[in-house]
């Protein structure tokens, strides 16, 4: 059976990660967030976390081997088996033909969904993002901050500043995709695998919007 494989495309802060989440579990397929992967690894002091802490801190990407391993050792498990949904992976061309040789077929049945955000609104959204260290509970500091402004209101742990979410890294890492990551936009649309949205909107509007490109699938 064909696997559906779902790749979303798009700035830092353009909401991958939010909607990413919605679509794995609207899908039932697993979501595989690379930032996710990398920042437990670090949490956890691992090899992997020692080697990637200071580039992931600085808003650089990671090389582009060792994604391809970490990448492949999570699709080749089980339960990507009927499909699943990427985030934060491919960033690079070379990420491209990685993914391609793990997918092999199943390559050209890719569904890439970019979401469009603009300047703007990416540095809102992330220099004022703050979350919460134990429930993961996430706010922000212009538009939806927490009572106290340092204690979550869920469950009262701490809410801190992701470290990469400072000004400086934010504009690094904008760089970083519109020299690394933007081809492959071009890319993919000339492959005809590519669907673009306007990730302005509520997260429920885009939400929608991507499960009608889903179902056109
Ligand atoms: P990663 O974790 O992938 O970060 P990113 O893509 O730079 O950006 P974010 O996760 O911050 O944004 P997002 O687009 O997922 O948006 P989100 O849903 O979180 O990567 C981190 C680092 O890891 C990289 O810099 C690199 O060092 C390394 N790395 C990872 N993958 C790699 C790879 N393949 N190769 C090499 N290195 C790699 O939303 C952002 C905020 O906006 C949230 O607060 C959210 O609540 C809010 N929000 C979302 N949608 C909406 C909406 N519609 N309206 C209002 N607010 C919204």
């Amino acid at each position: 059976m064909a696997r559906k494989i779902v790749v979303l495309l798009g700035p830092p802060g353009s909401g991958k990660g939010t909607q990413a989440k919605l679509v794995a579990s609207y899908c039932g397929l697993p979501h595989i967030s690379t930032g996710d992967m990398l920042r437990t690894a670090v949490t956890e002091g691992s090899d992997l976390g020692l080697r990637v802490r200071s580039i992931m801190e600085a808003g650089a990407l990671v090389s582009d081997d060792i994604m391809r391993d970490v990448v492949k050792s999570r699709i080749e498990k089980l339960d990507c088996r009927y499909g699943l949904v990427l985030d934060g992976f491919p960033r690079t061309m070379q990420q491209v033909q990685d993914l391609d040789s793990i997918l092999a077929d199943d390559s050209k049945r890719l569904g890439v969904i970019q979401i469009q955000v603009s300047q703007d609104t990416i540095r809102k959204r992330l220099v004022g993002r703050r979350s919460c260290l134990s429930c993961g509970k996430v706010f922000n500091v212009y538009e939806s901050p927490s009572s106290s402004g340092m204690l979550c209101d869920a469950c009262g742990a701490p809410v801190v500043q992701r470290r990469d979410d400072s000004e400086e890294v934010v504009n690094e890492r904008l760089r970083v995709y519109t020299q690394q990551t933007e081809p492959l936009v071009v890319y993919y649309k000339k492959l005809g695998l590519l669907h673009n949205l306007d990730g302005e909107r509520e997260v429920e509007a885009v939400h929608k919007d991507i499960v009608d490109i889903l179902k056109r699938l």
